[in-house]
This record gives C-alpha cells, sequence and structure tokens, in this order.
C-alpha cells in the first residue's frame, strides 16, 4: 500500500512541476495527489521502526511518539532517513545473503517521509493518537514470560560521570539439569545507563573467583568475562530484536552453570542504579540441533601508531560439515571496517557480512534468513581495517602501538559464527551434542601449534 503510494506521489508531483514550468496550469487544476500525512502514513513507520528506541526512557536522545514530538523534527526525520544513518543498521545490503529482522527503510518509505516533510509536516484525518498502538511497556518480556528469569543478585550504582563501566555479575542459574533454550532475552533494569550487556556460562567457579577478588557487586571487565567460559548467551544492545532460534535448533545452558553477565554502562550525569534480568525461553519442540560459536580470530594483531588503515585478517578452518545461522562480528574502538566471507573447498566464495562504517556502539548479531551449509575444508575468512591514528574514538592520545587484549584500550578481531552440525538430529537415540568439544579440541589443537611455533 505504502509502496504504491509514495511511488505515484513521487511521480504526479515531479510531473506537475515539470508542466507548471512550460505553461501556467488551469484555473481548475486536477487535484494533485494528496501529501502523506502523519495519521495516515507517518506514524505507521515511525512505530514500526523508530519508537523502539526513540521513546521515553530509551537510548534515542529524544522521542518520536507523537504528531508534535515528530513535526518539530520532520526534516530531520526525512535527512536521517535519506542518509541511512537511522535505524542504525551496520550491514551492508549489497553484499552477502538476506538477514533477518533488517530494519532498514524501504526507497517507499524514505520518500514518503521527505514528501511528508516538504508538505509541511500535516497531520491529517485518521485514527486518534491515543488510538495509537500503544508502545510496548519497560515491565513487558517481548516474547511473552520467560521460563526462568535470573537477576542480578544486587543492584548496581552508576555514578553520575567518569568514563564508561563495563562490570561482569555472576547469577547462579539453580538448574537441576540440562536444558535446551530457544531465546534469551535481556531487561536492563535502568535503560538510560544500560549500553549493552552479554551473558557468558560458566561451569568452573572462574566468575565467583573473581568476583570474591573485587569489591562491591561484580567485578570489571571490558571484553567478555574476562575469565575462561563453556558457553555464551549472546546479548543485547539498544534496539536489537528478541528472536527465537529456528525451530528443532537449541542453545545448551547446562546445569550448575553460572551466568556472567557482562553489562556496559554510560554515565548519565545523574547517580542511576541498575539491576538487570535476563529471561531464559526454553525450546518447546525436540530440539535436533544445537547452535554454538565458532570464531575466526586473530589475536596476534599489531597496529602501529599513527597508522590510519591497518589490515587484519582471520580465519577458521571448517572441521566438520557445519551450517551457518548467523555472525557477530567484534572489534573495539579502532576498528574501520569488516567483511566475512567463506571459501568453499571447491573454490566457490560465499559472502557472509560487510560492516563497511564500524561503529563501536552498535555490535550486533546477524542471522542469515536460510542456513549458508559449509562442508568440512572451507575456510571462514574476516578482513577487517583499523585506524589507530589520532580520532575521537581511539583512547590514546597520543595514538601508540596497540595489541590484541580485553581492555577498552586494547584491540581485538573476532568474526563469531553460529553453527550447527550438519544432519545432527538430537532426538535420536546416540546422537551426542558435541559440536562445543569438537570446536574447543580444535582451539586447543592451534593455540598449540602456535605455541610450539614460536620455541
Ligand atoms: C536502535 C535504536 C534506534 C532506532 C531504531 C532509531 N534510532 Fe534514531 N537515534 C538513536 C540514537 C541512539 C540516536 C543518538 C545519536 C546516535 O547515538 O547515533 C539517534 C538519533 C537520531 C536523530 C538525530 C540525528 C543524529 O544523527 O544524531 C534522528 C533525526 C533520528 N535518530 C531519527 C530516527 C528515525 C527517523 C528512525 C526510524 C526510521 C530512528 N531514528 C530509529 C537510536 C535509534
Amino acid at each position: 500500500m505504502a509502496v504504491r503510494f509514495a511511488r505515484s506521489a513521487a511521480f504526479i508531483v515531479g510531473c506537475t512541476t515539470t508542466l507548471a514550468a512550460v505553461a501556467q496550469p488551469p484555473a481548475a487544476a486536477p487535484a494533485v495527489a494528496p501529501a502523506p500525512t502523519y495519521r495516515k502514513d507517518v506514524r505507521a513507520i515511525l512505530q514500526a521502526r523508530c519508537v523502539n528506541c526513540h521513546r521515553k526512557d530509551n537510548v534515542a536522545p529524544f522521542a518520536l511518539e507523537t504528531y508534535e514530538q515528530a513535526r518539530k523534527r520532520a526534516h530531520d526525520l526525512a535527512a536521517v532517513a535519506e542518509a541511512r544513518t537511522m535505524p542504525p543498521w551496520k550491514a551492508n545490503p549489497r553484499f552477502g545473503p538476506p538477514l533477518k529482522h533488517d530494519p532498514t527503510l524501504s526507497e517507499a518509505e524514505i520518500e514518503t517521509l521527505r514528501l511528508w516533510a516538504d508538505a509541511d509536516s500535516p497531520e491529517g484525518e485518521g485514527a486518534d493518537e491515543t488510538a495509537a498502538a500503544p508502545a510496548p511497556t519497560q515491565g513487558a518480556w517481548s516474547l511473552g514470560e520467560p521460563d526462568v528469569v535470573l537477576e542480578m543478585l544486587e543492584e548496581f550504582v552508576v555514578p553520575a560521570s567518569g568514563s564508561d563501566l563495563y562490570r561482569c555479575f555472576v547469577i547462579p542459574s539453580r538448574l537441576s539439569h540440562d536444558v535446551y533454550i530457544s531465546a534469551v532475552e535481556y531487561q536492563p533494569g535502568n535503560r538510560r545507563v544500560v549500553h549493552h550487556l552479554m551473558a557468558f556460562i560458566d561451569l568452573q567457579g572462574n566468575g565467583r573467583e573473581r568476583d570474591k577478588a573485587e569489591e562491591g557487586p561484580g567485578y570489571t571487565s571490558y571484553s567478555g568475562a574476562g575469565v575462561p567460559i563453556d558457553g555464551d548467551l549472546g546479548g543485547f544492545a539498544a534496539g536489537n530484536q528478541v528472536v527465537h532460534l529456528p525451530e528443532g535448533v537449541g542453545r545448551l545452558v547446562p546445569r550448575g552453570s553460572d551466568v556472567i553477565l557482562q553489562v556496559h554502562y554510560h554515565p548519565t550525569g545523574k547517580r542511576e542504579v541498575d539491576r538487570t534480568r535476563i529471561g531464559l525461553h526454553l525450546c518447546r519442540k525436540p530440539v535436533e540441533q544445537s547452535i554454538h560459536w565458532a570464531n575466526a580470530t586473530n589475536d596476534k594483531l599489531r597496529l602501529p601508531a599513527g597508522d590510519p588503515n591497518v589490515e587484519v585478517k582471520a580465519a577458521w578452518h571448517v572441521p566438520i560439515d557445519v551450517e551457518a545461522l548467523g555472525v557477530t562480528p567484534h572489534m573495539h574502538q579502532l576498528g574501520r571496517d569488516f567483511r566475512m566471507t567463506a571459501t568453499l573447498p571447491d573454490g566457490t566464495v560465499r559472502e557472509l557480512i560487510d560492516v563497511p562504517h564500524w561503529d563501536p556502539a552498535w555490535q550486533s548479531t546477524y542471522y542469515f534468513q536460510d542456513r549458508i551449509p559449509l562442508p568440512k575444508g572451507s575456510t571462514v575468512q574476516v578482513v577487517a581495517h583499523f585506524d589507530n591514528s589520532a580520532h575521537p574514538l581511539n583512547p590514546n592520545s597520543p595514538p601508540k602501538v596497540i595489541t590484541w587484549g580485553p581492555a577498552a584500550s586494547d584491540e581485538m578481531l573476532v568474526g563469531y559464527i553460529g553453527v550447527v552440525k550438519k544432519g545432527q538430529d538430537l532426538t535420536r537415540s546416540g546422537e551426542k551434542d558435541d559440536l562445543f568439544q569438537i570446536l574447543a579440541r580444535q582451539y586447543v589443537r592451534k593455540f598449540n601449534r602456535e605455541r610450539y611455533a614460536r620455541r
């Protein structure tokens, strides 16, 4: 509907302008297609694409929930839509397979916002403001009440000012048996200060040890859990949609595990208090395949001081037949761009993801619409560039040599890739959920090879 409307409106407007330049329109000119209105056209776009962040007490700096709020900024809305800077979505649409939950505006939606702004943002007729779909409430879980809710054991106080904090909190899962989950939903206790979250599984009590050694609730760690872990639970960044894994795919949370929740806090100028919750949704259908996250990592990276464009590569050699479901690119403050491909044993190159303008504030997991088969012997490659010249995001002024490490002032290059074992059917008796062990053994072998090579 909106598509056809906007296209034809642009066409008619364009024609009338040309005609008007040639000849005076007759006195009783036929009515030009009406400009889009807020109630009929614009509100639906904002609700679908913007309001999940642009609402009260959320990540975006202003709300777009009412006519008045949208009218005031009509030209800004059109401008960011045209520049494709909003909604924030960093994947290059012309590279790689179609992605799930792509929030990118269509050409027609962009045109509607432009025509509306240019027509002086009419409110129009239609359903009353209050009849609009209510914005989701703060407390509600978007996938419904989770089966298991884990909560930070204590409140954490974020001081009014100072630099960003990266804090890990250990939460015992108290699970009495292994479970497979289809989704993890994070509910920040205080969206004003919570920038993003990640969670990890710890079976060894490593997190507890670290926690004991540091004062106050939790401990500080910039990159991940900061201790050896036994699995991960994905993460949350502002605006991320929570999704269920495809039917038949689950993520294992072993009994007795601790969950280590890592929160990135961004001080707001006021003292803030947070107590974040994690909701686990158990798989409803029998689980045939278990997803695990492999990675192409380059921990030998070295970025010379002042160099604006350092290329770094990483690779993962696929040890058995798998299918890829999604990827999570990861770098820190100095990343410029990130591209991931897979070369199959027959030489075919499959594009996976391209993030042409790396933004450390928006780190997402991108799920493919269709699984990508990666036979044994394939290689997943990452080619990324870093900018270690003087710029506002560079943690060092003046720049200095940067190597791998977990702190905000170190760098990382990791291409996580979520895979399942091809043909795995855990409902068959005797079938093992052993992909994590296969991947772990591969990393141990790689580590040993590299260690001996250095001698
Ligand atoms: C995922 C969260 C998110 C979504 C979705 C989102 N925004 Fe934003 N928006 C932000 C944040 C955060 C900022 C503050 C600037 C920044 O951090 O990039 C912002 C800033 C803006 C600005 C100020 C200009 C600027 O660059 O600072 C405009 C205008 C804007 N958004 C419009 C929109 C419109 C229109 C949509 C929907 C089509 C939208 N946003 C969707 C998070 C979001």
